[in-house]
C-alpha cells in the first residue's frame, strides 16, 4: 500500500492513528534534533517529523532528502505544538517510524511552490514540474469540473454531443488553417477545424436539433495572452429557434457555470448592439465593469482657433474621477507617451482639470477660455477633482486609441475588480467589412452568417454602399471586456448563401468547390438554425478573473507557437517527406 490518505486530509479527528503518506518533498528544515518534512501530493501539504533522540538512522535518512523527492512514509499523526492556521493540515504532523525513497530527484529548475520564481519559458520546459505546483492544479481541476458541468446542463436541455472529424477541408473563420499532408492522396493536404462550423450546420439539416461538443479548434494566428493555436470551444447549434431563443438558452448555460462554480448568480444580461458599444466604448467587447464611457465633443469644440480639433474628423473624451490633483505635469506627458506609443499611435492628449477649489488648468486654454472648457465639463458631466481627457483624429482610429485609454485608467483607478463579472450580449454587427487593402468585402463574423431579415432584400438587390449597412444576425457574449463567445443565425437558404459567396468575392467555382457540399444539403429541406461558440479557454480564465489562457491549458504553446516540452514542430526526415510527396525548399 502506498498511502493510507492524501496529503491533504489529516485533522485533528485522526490523533493517534498510524498512517502512510506519499508524495513529493516540498521542503525540509533542521531545527537541532528534531527534522521536519512538507511532503506534498494534489490534495495538500502534511508536515513530517524525524526525532534525532528517537531514532537516529531514519532522522539522517530524513535529513538526506531532497526536494521533490519522492518517498512513502508511515507514522502516528500527532498534535502539532506549533500550529500552522494557513495549511488544512496545520493541526497536526506526523512522527515518522518508516520511510523509504520511492524515487530521487534532480534539483529542481525552480520552486515549485504557490508562488515561484521560475521564468515563463522555463516553466513550459519543465511543465510537469510547474504543474506541481497548487495555483496551476487548480485550474485544470476548475476546468475539468467546468466541462463536466457544461456537459450536464447542455444534456439536460436536449443537447446532444456529436463529435466532428479533425482532418478536414478548410472552413474560412479569419485565421490561416494548419494543413496536414495526406499519404494516400500525394500533393493534398487536409485542414485541422479552426471550427466545427460547417459540420454542426450539417447536423441541424441532418436533425439532429441541438448540437454541442466541447472540442479542439485550430488557428494559425498571431498568439496573444488571450489566443493560443489550438484552443476549445463549447460549440452549440440548435434548430427552428429564433436569435433571442438561442441567447436565452447559452445565457443560462453562463449562469448555470457561475452558479454552480462560484456560487454567483449573474443577474440577466444586457443587449447592446455594435453601434452602440462602439459610440459609448469605443470597442465591440467593452468591460462593462466601470462606466467612463466615451463624449463627444467634436461639435462643442471645433471653430474656436485650435487646429488640431479644427481639421479632426471627431473629438472625444472620458471623465476620469478625481484625479485632478493626483495628476502631475510630468503625469500627463508619461501618460501621453503612453498613448503615442505605436501600439496605440494617437496623436496627442488633450486635457481639462476641474481642481477642487474650483479652478480649471487644461492644456489648451490658450484656445478654450474658462467659459468654454466649463462647457465641455458640462458636457462630461464633471465635478470637482476630475479631469477630462480628449483624444482626436479619424473616428474608427480615434475610438480604439480612446477605448485603450479608458481601460488604463479603469486599471489605475482600480475600476476592474477582479471578483465582479459583468456580462453582456453585444448584437447586431455589420455583416460585411469592406478591406480597403484587398478591396474586397469579409464577413465580420464567417460567411455562413444571416443578415437581419428586414436586411435581406437589401442584401439580395442593392448596390456596393448599400452591403456597407447591412447588419447581420450576430452576437456575442463579453465579460469583463473579454469576449467569450460569438455565434449567429445562419442563412438556410442557398440562393441568399450563393449571395453571400459573391459578395466575398468568391468566384461560383470555389465556393462550389470549397463548400458545394454545405450548399447542395440546404437544398435538401434545411431548417432555420443558428449557434454559438463560447471559447473555453477563455471561460476558465475570465471567471478565475485572469485574462491569459495559458495556465488553464496543460500543455500550451509559447507566443512563438512552440511547445518548449516536446519542443514542436520540429524537422521531420527524408523518408517522411518523400512518402508525403513533400519536398522542401533547397535553402533550407
Ligand atoms: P469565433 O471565431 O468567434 O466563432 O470563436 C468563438 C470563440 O472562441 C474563442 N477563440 C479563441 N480562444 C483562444 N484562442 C484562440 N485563438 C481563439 N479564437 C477564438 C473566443 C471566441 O469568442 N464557428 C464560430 C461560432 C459560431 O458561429 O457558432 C466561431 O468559431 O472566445
Amino acid at each position: 500500500m502506498y498511502r493510507s490518505h492524501n496529503c491533504g486530509e489529516l485533522r485533528m479527528n485522526h490523533i493517534g492513528q498510524e498512517v502512510t503518506l506519499s508524495g513529493w518533498v516540498q521542503k525540509s528544515r533542521d531545527l537541532g534534533g528534531l527534522t521536519f518534512v512538507d511532503l506534498r501530493d494534489r490534495y495538500g501539504i502534511t508536515q513530517l517529523v524525524f526525532n534525532l533522540d528517537e531514532n537516529q538512522g531514519l532522522t539522517e535518512a530524513a535529513r538526506k532528502l531532497g526536494r521533490e523527492f519522492v518517498i512513502r512514509a508511515t507514522g502516528i499523526v500527532r498534535e502539532r505544538s506549533s500550529k500552522n492556521s494557513n495549511r488544512l493540515t496545520g493541526d497536526i504532523e506526523i512522527e515518522v517510524s518508516n520511510l523509504e525513497v520511492l524515487n530521487a530527484s534532480k534539483v529542481p529548475p525552480f520552486t515549485i511552490e504557490e508562488e515561484t520564481d521560475g521564468g515563463e519559458e522555463l516553466r513550459m520546459k519543465y511543465r510537469y514540474l510547474d504543474l506541481r505546483r497548487s495555483p496551476v492544479q487548480q485550474n485544470l481541476i476548475f476546468r475539468s469540473k467546468l466541462a463536466l458541468e457544461t456537459r450536464t446542463y447542455l444534456s439536460g436541455q436536449g443537447f446532444v454531443e456529436v463529435e466532428t472529424p479533425n482532418l478536414i477541408k478548410s472552413t474560412p473563420e479569419g485565421a490561416r488553417d494548419f494543413v496536414v499532408p495526406s499519404r494516400m492522396n500525394p500533393g493534398e493536404f487536409y485542414a485541422l477545424p479552426q471550427s466545427p462550423q460547417t459540420f454542426k450546420q450539417i447536423l441541424m439539416v441532418a436533425g439532429l436539433d441541438k448540437y454541442f461538443q466541447i472540442v479542439k479548434c485550430f488557428r494559425d494566428e498571431d498568439l496573444r495572452a488571450d489566443r493560443q493555436p489550438e484552443f476549445t470551444q463549447i460549440d452549440c447549434e440548435m434548430s427552428f429557434v429564433t436569435r433571442d431563443e438561442i441567447l436565452d438558452c447559452f445565457e443560462g448555460l453562463t449562469k448555470h457555470l457561475f452558479k454552480s462554480m462560484l456560487d454567483i448568480a449573474l443577474p440577466d444580461f444586457p443587449k447592446m448592439s455594435y453601434d452602440d458599444a462602439m459610440e459609448k466604448y469605443g470597442s465591440d467587447k467593452p468591460d462593462t465593469r466601470f462606466d467612463m464611457q466615451f463624449i463627444d465633443f467634436t461639435e462643442l469644440v471645433k471653430g474656436r482657433g485650435f487646429p488640431v480639433f479644427d481639421q479632426a474628423e471627431f473629438v472625444a473624451g472620458i471623465c476620469a474621477k478625481g484625479i485632478a490633483e493626483q495628476y502631475s505635469n510630468k503625469d500627463i506627458k508619461k501618460l501621453t507617451e503612453w498613448l503615442q506609443r505605436p501600439q496605440i499611435g494617437a496623436k496627442g492628449l488633450v486635457y481639462v482639470k476641474y481642481n477642487e477649489d474650483g479652478s480649471l488648468k487644461s492644456s489648451v486654454g490658450k484656445f478654450y477660455p474658462d467659459e468654454q472648457l466649463e462647457a465641455w465639463l458640462d458636457l462630461a458631466g464633471a465635478e470637482k477633482g476630475d479631469m477630462i481627457m480628449l483624444l482626436c483624429g479619424e473616428t474608427e482610429k480615434t475610438r480604439k486609441q480612446l477605448s485603450e485609454l479608458r481601460l488604463e485608467m479603469g486599471r489605475r483607478l482600480g475600476l476592474m475588480k477582479e471578483d465582479e463579472f459583468k456580462p453582456l450580449w453585444v448584437v447586431d454587427f455589420p455583416l460585411l467589412e469592406w478591406d480597403e487593402d484587398s478591396e474586397r468585402f469579409h464577413a465580420m463574423h464567417h460567411p455562413f452568417t444571416s443578415p437581419k431579415k428586414e436586411d435581406v432584400a437589401r442584401m439580395l438587390d442593392g448596390d456596393h454602399e448599400t452591403m456597407k449597412s447591412l447588419r447581420a444576425d450576430a452576437y456575442d457574449l463579453v465579460i469583463n471586456g473579454a469576449e467569450i463567445g460569438g455565434g449567429s443565425v445562419r442563412i438556410h437558404d442557398r440562393e441568399l448563401q450563393q449571395r453571400n459567396f459573391d459578395l466575398l468575392g468568391f468566384t461560383r467555382e470555389e465556393a462550389e468547390q470549397q463548400f458545394g457540399f454545405l450548399m447542395g444539403a440546404f437544398e435538401y429541406g434545411a431548417p432555420p438554425h443558428g449557434g454559438i461558440a463560447f471559447g473555453f479557454d477563455r471561460l476558465n480564465a475570465v471567471m478565475n478573473g485572469q485574462s491569459s489562457i495559458r495556465d488553464f491549458i496543460a500543455f500550451p504553446k509559447n507566443t512563438s507557437g512552440r511547445d518548449m516540452m516536446i519542443d514542436a514542430p520540429s524537422k521531420v526526415d527524408t523518408a517522411q517527406l518523400d512518402e508525403l510527396a513533400l519536398q522542401l525548399k533547397s535553402s533550407e
